[in-house]
């Protein structure tokens, strides 16, 4: 690829060269892919407004850019390796030519079950090959695809299905996962009872599992695939047609529903792609992300196959059938680069060393995480234990609504500083805000995380609801992107991220809102009230605790806890569950009635120190009441 960044000159070139000619820049990569139809315009942006439109007037298709491009090169070449959950089930590797018959097969499938450009197309799917293909299948068609990690709940699945209308929903029997089997099928049909924009369900079998398939909704995919054409002409898409929507919390209960458009997308995910991990011909790239998260959006699917790569899809967990499972996938795959979240990491170092000592991984030129800060001891250990002290680490900073990666080392350019993300890549231009919404220009200073310029892949709205996109990320400081994180810019001006500074907890890499968790769990009938922050968690980064108000009279029952936790399982997923949960008879409130976070907060961690004052609540005598009940 001739925009690949080889060193630090060619860095400072290319970021000044982004920066002052932004759209020659842009153009210059951009030459790279298949066009229908050029743009006439580069871009036309309004920050203020949040408007945005790269590529203007082009034509492209993403998925046909993903493998039609590259068939006549390296069309035997594997595209997806799919290493099954459990290790003794055999692999598949899927050519570029194999993935383009599976992704046109489906295509067709989808047009005669009546999908066309522009339908949304729900997608609850384990990590199977299937899920891949039914996502370059709608991109193909034009279809919007909207993944929802299959370990929602029904209740979950229902609102993020009639938020966007999907008129189909894939999904499978079941799904494998370490030693469990989750009944995916099971969850759909009752998420389904609540969703009459759904027509059909197609159903992968992966588990053989019994299902029940309801007449004239639900289909087994195998059998109608069978008898799909392989041929398909990519639909010719505009540059902003969406291409996806993929959910994600926020500070209100409402998931919002992040959208993605076709052209700015792909070129942005298949450039950071290559430069972040340093990408050669015939590498083989491992991200251990599910692809019901952006990670696995941007860097298992679209970033990796536009760049020809051979990616890796894995079905299983890191600890299943015992914690030298990735490992052992890396010397099984001769892996290069080798792509995880911090959560991951720290899990794994807690286990005997032997796990990893038992492998060769000197396959390994990059090693990366994603999702939260990375602490120091974890980020040495991958240094030391999984790079062998020789492989660099990128540390890349992005969010669902990003698109890809914008802060992040590059490999054998950036400096290795444990814990920084560091330089913005090309295009990209972060600064920090301080309280009254003033750049912080001097270097070796803390403070909001914005970004001030657009880049191609931006989301462009929350899906029906722009008013709450922009006043989400460009109202708090007008004219730029504001990410909800803190950060600081060291003396050099490398950047570390410190972690949000809003209402969402980042636990195990996930983006968790408060404001869902404390819905779900003020639904108890005994439960007046709550209010969930997070406290330090050795292996999940952050766990969330809960101080809960009961009803007056109602009584404070040992199974109490429990009932709490499955409701929230049952409402958003068991990825929400509490780690703790404390009962109080009120929590400390503004005089205008806003719970007051910042002390629940220390009280969590376990910081008594220094509450500021508290004269002004409304009800300060909870605050001692509180701190003497901490769990
Ligand atoms: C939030 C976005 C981007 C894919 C996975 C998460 C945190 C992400 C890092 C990092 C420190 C990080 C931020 C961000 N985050 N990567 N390298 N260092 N924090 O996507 O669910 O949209 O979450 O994850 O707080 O805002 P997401």
């Amino acid at each position: 690829m001739s925009y690949h960044i080889r060193t630090k000159e060619d860095y400072d070139k290319n970021y000044l060269h982004s920066v002052e000619r932004k759209n020659q820049f842009w153009e210059e990569i951009a030459k790279e892919f298949t066009w229908f139809q050029p743009w006439k315009k580069l871009m036309d942006c309004n920050m203020r407004e949040a408007k945005f439109n790269w590529f203007q007037g082009a034509k492209t298709n993403i998925s046909f850019n993903c493998i039609d491009r590259h068939l006549n090169s390296i069309g035997d070449q594997t595209a997806i390796i799919f290493e099954p959950n459990l290790p003794s089930e055999k692999a598949i590797h899927i050519s570029y030519n194999e993935l383009h018959q599976k992704v046109c097969k489906m295509a067709n499938l989808l047009i005669d079950m009546g999908i066309g450009k522009g339908d949304r197309v729900a997608l609850y799917l384990p990590m199977i090959p299937e899920l891949a293909v039914s996502v370059l299948a709608c991109a193909r068609i034009g279809a919007i695809h909207s993944v929802i990690f299959a370990g929602f709940s029904s209740g979950a699945l229902a609102a993020r299905i009639n938020d966007a209308s999907c008129k189909m929903v894939i999904t499978a029997d079941g799904s494998f996962r370490g030693n469990k089997t989750i009944d995916l099928k099971g969850i759909v049909d009752e998420a389904l009872l609540e969703c009459p924009c759904v027509e059909s369900v197609l159903v992968a079998e992966r588990t053989m599992t019994q299902v029940r398939m309801k007449n004239n909704r639900d289909f087994f995919l195998a059998p109608l695939l069978e008898k799909a054409s392989t041929n398909h002409e990519a639909v010719k898409m505009d540059a902003e047609d969406p291409l996806f929507i993929l959910y994600t919390s926020g500070s209100t209960g409402k998931p919002k529903g992040m959208v993605h458009s076709t052209a700015g997308y792909m070129v942005y995910t298949a450039y950071t792609f290559n430069n972040v991990f340093a990408y050669e011909k015939n590498d083989i790239y491992w991200c251990t992300a599910d692809i019901g998260w952006i990670t696995g959006h941007s860097y298992i699917v679209y970033g990796p196959l536009l760049n020809g790569a051979t990616t890796i899809m894995f079905e299983g967990v890191p600890s299943y059938p015992n914690p030298g499972r990735f490992w052992e996938i890396v010397e099984k795959f001769k892996v290069n680069q080798f792509y995880t979240a911090p959560t991951a990491i720290r899990s794994l170092a807690k286990e005997s060393i032997d796990y990893v000592n038992k492998y060769d991984l000197s396959s390994l030129k990059v090693i990366g995480t994603v999702g939260e800060p990375i602490n120091e001891e974890a980020w040495q250990w991958y240094h030391k234990n999984i790079g062998k002290e020789k492989c660099p680490i990128v540390d890349t900073w992005w969010q669902t609504e990003t698109g890809g990666i914008l802060i992040s080392p590059l490999p054998h350019i950036s400096p290795q500083i444990p814990t920084f993300a560091t330089n913005p890549l090309p295009g990209i231009e972060p600064v920090l805000m301080d309280e009254n919404g003033l750049e912080l220009n001097e270097n070796n200073t803390v403070g909001k995380l914005c970004i001030k310029e657009p880049w191609p892949s931006i989301a462009r709205t929350i899906w029906g609801d722009h008013k709450r996109y922009i006043e989400t990320y460009f109202s708090a400081f007008p004219g730029y992107y504001f990410t909800g994180d803190g950060a600081k810019r060291n003396d050099n001006g490398m950047y570390r991220i410190t972690g949000r500074v809003d209402d969402v907890i980042i636990v195990s890499g996930h983006n968790l809102g408060t404001a869902p968790i404390e819905d779900a769990i003020n639904e108890h009938p005994n439960v007046a009230e709550s209010a969930i922050v997070g406290f330090p968690h050795d292996i999940k980064g952050n766990a969330l605790y809960g101080f809960v108000t009961l009803k007056e009279g109602a009584e404070k029952a040992v199974q109490l806890e429990s009932e709490i936790n499955a409701l929230i399982s049952e409402k958003i997923g068991p990825i929400a569950k509490l780690d703790r949960i404390q009962f109080t008879s009120g929590l400390p409130k503004t005089r205008s009635g806003k719970i007051m976070r910042r002390i629940l907060r220390k009280i969590a961690e376990g910081d008594f120190s220094n509450f500021g004052d508290i004269s002004t609540l409304l009800n300060p005598e909870v605050v001692e009441e509180i701190k003497n009940g901490k769990k």
